[in-house]
């Protein structure tokens, strides 16, 4: 029997920290557009010998969103060029399925595989925000559900590109002029609901088979999702009860989808603040705390709620009642928010601040931190985590002082056990589904 291995990713996220973080003292403030800044963080996650690195995105700002997603690289860009300066690190950029062509993305997440050898993931979202519609020539921002039949479908087309050439298709046999064999050769010829897709994709199968699938999106829908395609899932679940519940509901779906249980990671995207006592750590999260005024609290509500202006409403007040304003935006967030205001009876201004100044779940000495992981992982809450610092300065304190204590105790590994993303996630290679018929 294989030991159970917790894996690391961790998230670039703006100067990392809550959204104000970017005037921390120890902040790069142009931290989400600074290549070199990129880079640094790239090499400290492979220091720690992390599974992979993780680019969120979103396709629509305004003057109130998050300082960082006003000006920030485009995932893929950046990934290609971090994999120039990386060797291990798993790859891992956000796509929108709502708002982009199967064919194109299946291009590009292939040759973000090859130029990294092995090392691309890509993050399905289904795109929160309304305004992205306005800036793509539609109408309309699809319907939550409506945007998932699409996802599932899109899937569908993905893969069946990524299989248009067996592994060993291209044959470049100089002598007989044979540059590829044409049995090798799969044309999917797609005729769906929403997409019309011939093939075959100009680019080869990949060195992972297929690039490695995150899902990211907690609903009922999200999660048939995430079991139906994806190898990994990218969540965040307020408790580890809550945690426990997610990750057996995901498992049971696998299984009744004819997969294994360990088809497909779970990671707790989780925030961590590591200090020397308990008063450092106190102090740490203050001083980032200090930076969000309450218009920037309100303000980051508000994106959940697709923007909703919450200045109108009374800040000392119970949360008020919006109705389903946001229902067709990040829903299983929008759903927590109410559901935490509600039961903890949060005013308006203790729900924004909670919202954007959350004290980390994981907090403490190293070894506290370790402790806390160590248990979400054993209690089955979580298959892995993706670190997210609770300061600016947080990510590199982790990879110094409570990596060693997690590889110490034998939970993560100390040293990568190949060269791809799918070697570190111990995943099968897929099987061709023109092959396999
Ligand atoms: C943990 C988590 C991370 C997400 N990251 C992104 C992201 O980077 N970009 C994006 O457009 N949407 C992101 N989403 C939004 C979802 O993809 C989805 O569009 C929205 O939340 C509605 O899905 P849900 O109700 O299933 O969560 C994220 C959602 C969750 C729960």
């Amino acid at each position: 029997m294989t030991t159970r291995q917790l894996r690391l990713g961790t998230i670039l996220h703006g100067a990392s920290g809550n959204m104000s973080a970017w005037r921390h003292p120890a902040a790069q403030a142009d931290a989400s557009i600074n290549l070199d800044y990129a880079k640094k963080i790239a090499r400290k996650a492979e220091q720690g010998k992390l599974d992979f690195l993780f680019v969120a995105d979103g396709l629509f700002i305004n003057e109130k969103s998050i300082p960082h997603f006003l000006n920030r690289f485009e995932p893929l860009t950046l990934l290609s060029a971090l994999a120039g300066v990386t060797e291990h690190l798993g790859l891992v950029g956000t796509v929108s399925t709502s708002y982009s062509e199967p064919f194109t993305v299946a291009r590009q997440f292939a040759s973000l595989d090859h130029l990294s050898g092995g090392r691309a993931g890509w993050n399905v979202v289904t795109s929160p925000l309304e305004g992205s519609a306005k800036n793509f020539s539609r109408q309309q921002h699809p319907e939550h559900a409506l945007r998932y039949r699409i996802a599932d479908e899109y899937l569908q087309v993905v893969k069946g590109l990524w299989d248009s050439w067996e592994q060993d298709a291209f044959v470049r046999d100089k002598a007989s002029g044979q540059f590829f064999d044409p049995a090798k050769l799969h044309t999917l010829d797609h005729h769906g609901d929403f997409f019309q897709v011939q093939g075959p994709l100009n680019i080869a199968r990949t060195p992972q088979g297929r690039p490695i699938i995150f899902q990211a999106g907690a609903s009922d829908d999200g999660k048939k999702l995430a079991a139906r395609h994806a190898d990994a899932i990218f969540t965040h679940q307020p408790s580890r009860e809550e945690a426990q519940a997610f990750y057996q509901d995901v498992k049971q779906q696998l299984v009744a989808n004819g997969r294994q249980p360990d088809d497909l990671h779970i990671f707790q995207g989780v925030s961590v603040i590591v200090g020397d006592d308990a008063e450092d750590v106190e102090r740490q999260y203050q001083t980032t705390a200090a930076l969000v005024s309450i218009t920037d609290a309100l303000n980051y509500l508000g994106r959940f709620f697709d923007h909703h202006d919450f200045s109108q409403y009374p800040l000392d007040q119970p949360f008020p009642d919006i109705g389903d304003i946001g229902q067709n935006s990040f829903r299983s967030t929008t759903d927590e928010i109410k559901r935490k205001a509600q039961q903890h009876g949060h005013t308006l201004r203790q729900a924004a601040l909670e919202a954007a100044t959350p004290r980390p779940l994981f907090h403490g000495t190293p070894e506290e931190v370790a402790d806390g992981l160590q248990l979400w992982f054993e209690t089955h809450a979580t298959d892995g985590f993706i670190i997210n610092g609770g300061t600016p300065d947080t990510f590199e304190r982790f990879v110094d002082r409570v990596v060693p204590i997690l590889q110490a105790r034998g939970l993560t590994r100390r040293d990568y056990p190949g060269s791809t993303l799918r070697d570190s996630f111990a995943l099968k290679q897929p099987v061709n589904q023109f092959t396999s018929q």
